[in-house]
């Protein structure tokens, strides 16, 4: 088959004659199987075969997946194959801005298994789920040795790429070949032979560069010259930076206590969407120097901070391939090759490392509770936005654990703090502190009540402190029990806000 490919990408002659269409490749996917893609909110998601499978499916081919990934992924794979219901079921994230498959996760037509990320590397490996019959992985190359050069996500292709009975690659020429040697691939052993995972700085290289995959085990490969396609987040609002300035006064307070460490901070973890971004971009105007990411996906803001000399280093399990992210690198990709390491997702989230590095939490709630329950992933209870992600892997393991926000949604209409949370990610017990533009409530070791007390008083907007005072008020007097609720309230609460779609409400 004639090719753009060349020896720089695909590195061993003997495997140009494994060269296809994205048409034949999709040959070998067939109706119920296991199908896991590389990628990790969209970055590195193969484009062609699942185009092609979809296309296949629209024709009348029979043919629905287990579709299993890192993170989100882009539309050629979640959209394309979702408006042709290609999709059976999706592990172990997906985001909204998929709108087929969000249609499909909230009419239940899709089944949707939300998982803690850092768990599904180590579920594939123990059999939890079957085989993976058919992994596509999108590289920047192929080795001699046929092993494989990642771009700018890693996710869990190295343990799909262990588990694969069928290997199809499609080698992306738009992929800057200047990135090889950021990876670190080290895959956990199973127990009772797993031991401690060696990384004690954000910047310890513990494994290889490349995916071993070996030139035998790759049964197609495909080429593509297709850019992954990137949510555009929002640039800070103004809320959003007082946000940032709410978190920098916080990260200050606790040097003064002597809760961490003058000269430096410990590292930063810092989670998905628009609000997160914003919040991170704003440490460039703090004064702390020298700052580390251990953290899952490294966000726009991320190489902004490297650029500016503000960050040191940042681990992740993948990059916002962005425009301006690439823009940026290719100004000059030795100063992000040198900061810079991507790990796979089990490592670059995983509990051992997150405790041992002491990394502070930074995440975006849809919704918390006065009591310090937070909601990551559903709308009123029912509806799925985005799923768990990572959240809980760093919530559950932080050193200082923050989640922050602006206090109300849609407008003003939603209070984004309410007397309970519609669907619970994140207990009490795993959250620290809460940030809105309004302040900062500390709730380390505060009684419920109390906690309540001071969630509304520092984070709440000024248009709903009012009635969440009152149902404290209420509920302190007239409910007995350690945290109390009246569930009827809530209830009412709840039921109002679908007929309305506003919280201006108690009965
Ligand atoms: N009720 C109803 N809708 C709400 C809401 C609420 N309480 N809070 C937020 N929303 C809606 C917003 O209106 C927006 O909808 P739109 O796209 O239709 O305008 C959407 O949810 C996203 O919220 P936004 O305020 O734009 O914030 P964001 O882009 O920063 O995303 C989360 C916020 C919670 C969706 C995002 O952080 C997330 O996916 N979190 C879960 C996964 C995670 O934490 N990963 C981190 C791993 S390291």
């Amino acid at each position: 088959m004639r090719t753009m490919l060349d020896a720089s990408r695909v590195r061993n002659p003997e495997l140009f004659a494994k060269i296809v269409t994205p048409d034949k490749a999709s040959e070998i996917i067939l109706d119920g199987m296991n199908v896991g893609v590389s990628g990790f909110t969209p970055s590195g998601y193969p484009k062609k075969v699942t185009t092609a499978l979809a296309e296949a499916i629209s024709k009348g081919k029979q043919c629905r997946i287990n579709l299993w990934t890192g993170a989100s992924v882009g539309p050629e794979i979640e959209e394309n194959l979702g408006v042709v219901n290609g999709i059976k079921s999706r592990m172990p994230y997906y985001a909204a801005s998929n709108k087929s498959l969000k249609e499909g996760i909230n009419s239940r037509r899709v089944d949707y298994i939300d998982q803690h990320l850092s768990h599904f590397a180590q579920q594939i490996d123990y059999g939890f789920y079957g085989n993976v019959d058919v992994a596509i992985i999108e590289v920047a190359a192929i080795t001699k040795e046929g092993n494989l050069v990642l771009g700018s996500g890693v996710g869990n292709t190295p343990m799909l790429v262990k588990h694969a009975k069928h290997i199809i690659v499609e080698v992306n020429t738009t992929i800057p070949l200047s990135m090889e040697g950021m990876h670190d691939i080290y895959l956990c052993a199973k127990p009772p032979y797993r031991r401690e995972i060696p990384i004690y700085h954000v910047g310890d290289r513990i494994g290889s560069p490349y995916v071993e995959c070996g030139l035998d085990r790759i049964e197609y490969i495909v080429e593509s010259d297709i850019l992954d396609h990137v949510r555009t987040l929002t640039p800070p609002k103004p809320c959003q930076v007082k946000i940032a300035e709410n978190l920098i006064d916080l990260l200050e307070h606790e040097q003064k206590m002597g809760r961490l460490p003058q000269d430096k901070l410990l590292p930063l973890q810092s989670g998905v969407g628009s609000i997160a971004n914003a919040v991170l971009l704003g440490l460039d105007k703090s004064r702390f120097e020298n700052l580390e990411m251990y953290s899952e996906i490294l966000q726009d803001a991320v190489f902004t901070l490297i650029k500016n000399g503000k960050i040191a280093k940042a681990s992740g399990c993948a990059f916002t391939p962005s425009s301006y992210v690439w823009k940026t690198y290719a100004e000059n990709p030795d100063l992000y090759n040198k900061r810079i390491v991507l790990r796979p997702l089990d490592i670059s989230n995983h509990p051992e490392v997150i405790r041992r590095l002491g990394v502070i939490a930074l995440n975006t709630p849809i919704e918390f509770d006065i009591y310090g329950q937070a909601n990551s992933s559903h709308i009123m209870g029912s509806s799925m936005m985005n799923g768990i992600g990572g959240s809980g892997d760093y919530m559950r393991n932080g050193y200082l654990t923050v989640f922050s926000t602006e206090s109300t949604a849609k407008g003003g209409s939603i209070s984004r703090i309410v007397p309970m949370v519609t669907h619970c990610d994140h207990t009490e017990h795993d959250t620290h502190v809460f940030i809105t533009e309004q302040g900062i409530a500390d709730i380390r070791g505060l009684a419920p009540t109390d906690r309540a007390k001071l969630i509304i008083e520092k984070c709440a907007h000024p248009d709903y402190r009012p009635m969440l005072l009152e149902y404290l008020r209420y509920v302190e007097t007239h409910i007995k029990g350690h945290e109390p609720q009246d569930l009827q309230k809530v209830f009412n609460m709840a039921i109002r806000f679908q007929a309305t779609g506003t919280m201006k409400l108690i009965d």
